[in-house]
């Protein structure tokens, strides 16, 4: 089948986007029952923004997110999207129920517009805006991003022909026919519609967009692949999201905003965020201090975001997330752990001596010299 027409500075050709930010998050619990994964901050910015500004970033302004369960907090964070320049309009979804069923539910909101469908927890470096003005000069019914990774199965799993057209697509396959992932950045025109009416719910009873992709290549529609040079990662797990802070503050430049005793250090690339108070302290880049937040006779060590509000004091701690709000005292060390909203961690005074604990499910702790 030809490309559909092209459509370079035509205004027919609005394009717009649609940003899944429903979904369970069972990899990141216990911080995910009770908060939205897409929210989980990379160097004190939510993941969901990184996706949002790089869709801005393109030329797109008319964003519909898909939300579940965790509708108030995103809608708390992202608003009508005017501070980020965009037109936000929500798309309830009652369950998650597939990638494709975020695709059905939000036909009225898309019309018969292009439009780029992105994962609210992926992450991605180096924007779309190439991949976005390749679409709309050619105009295919579908491009997919594609991109090696060690372990297929955990991810859709595209096999190409030598020519480099994409032949299948399997979602998490047992044996994969190839080692390119499919990354959580889709382009889609208005074909994507009756494909996703035509595919049935997958043995994991999800709508799968790869299935409805497989369902275009069948009818002989135009899908190509591009393959993604920069780093790409999906942020379902700790040790993901423990590697996406690190790349970000990797690029970070030191900013000191707030206050910093004359008995404290802050060495390197450091942001210290308005407000913050680093008092009798060393802070080791590269590294960030939200808003609001109070560092005390404590080292924060390299590749740690600590957000808004916390208190940090005689601790040690390095190579970690801390959400906001939270407190941390008298912890010799911790490292390579996230630590969710409100938390409190301190050492135990009273007797007998215990560790007392108050976890949500499914939480994870690891006690040095227990
Ligand atoms: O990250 C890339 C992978 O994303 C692809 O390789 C897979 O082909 C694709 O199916 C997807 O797999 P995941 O298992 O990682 O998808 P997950 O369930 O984590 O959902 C991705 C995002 O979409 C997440 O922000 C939650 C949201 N979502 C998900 C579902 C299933 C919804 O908003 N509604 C849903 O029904």
């Amino acid at each position: 089948m030809a490309p559909r027409e092209t459509c370079i500075g035509s205004v027919l050709c609005l394009m717009k986007a649609l940003v899944l930010s429903g979904g369970a998050g069972t990899r990141l619990r216990p911080i995910t029952h009770t908060s939205a994964k897409q929210l989980v901050p990379v160097a004190n910015k939510p993941v969901l923004f990184y996706g949002l500004e790089a869709i801005r970033a393109a030329g797109i302004t008319d964003v519909g997110i898909i939300v579940g369960d965790t509708r108030p907090e995103i809608e708390a964070a992202v608003g009508d999207g005017a501070e980020l320049g965009l037109r936000v309009t929500y798309i309830p979804q009652s369950a998650p129920l597939g990638l494709a069923h975020c695709v059905l539910i939000a036909r009225e909101y898309l019309g018969d517009d292009d439009f780029v469908m992105y994962l609210g927890d992926n992450f991605l470096v180096g924007g779309i805006t190439g991949l976005v003005e390749e679409f709309r000069a050619n105009r295919f019914d579908a491009l997919i991003l594609l991109t090696k990774v060690p372990d297929p199965t955990q991810f859709g799993v595209a096999e190409l022909a030598p020519d480099g057209r994409v032949v299948s697509l399997e979602e998490k396959p047992k044996d994969p026919k190839s080692d390119l992932a499919l990354v959580g950045v889709y382009m889609f025109g208005p074909a994507i519609h009756d494909a996703v009416r035509a595919i049935r719910p997958s043995g994991r009873g999800e709508l799968e967009i790869t299935d409805a992709i497989q369902t275009l290549i069948d009818g002989g529609r135009q899908v190509r692949a591009h393959l993604v040079g920069g780093y790409w990662k999906d942020t379902g797990r700790l040790e993901d999201m423990l590697e996406c802070n690190r790349t970000v503050l990797e690029t970070i430049d030191r900013s000191v905003r707030g206050d910093v005793d004359s008995s404290s250090q802050v060495l390197g690339r450091v942001v210290v965020e308005q407000g913050a108070q680093i008092v009798r302290s060393t802070i080791r880049g590269p590294a960030i201090i939200g808003r609001n937040t109070r560092i005390v006779d404590s080292y924060v060590g390299p590749f740690t975001s600590i957000y808004h509000a916390c208190h940090i004091e005689q601790t040690e701690i390095e190579h970690s997330i801390v959400l906001e709000e939270t407190t941390i005292r008298g912890m010799s060390r911790i490292e390579d752990s996230l630590i969710g909203k409100r938390v409190e961690v301190a050492p135990s005074t009273a007797m007998p001596r215990a560790h007392r604990l108050m976890l949500g499910d499914h939480s994870r702790v690891s006690v040095a010299g227990a």
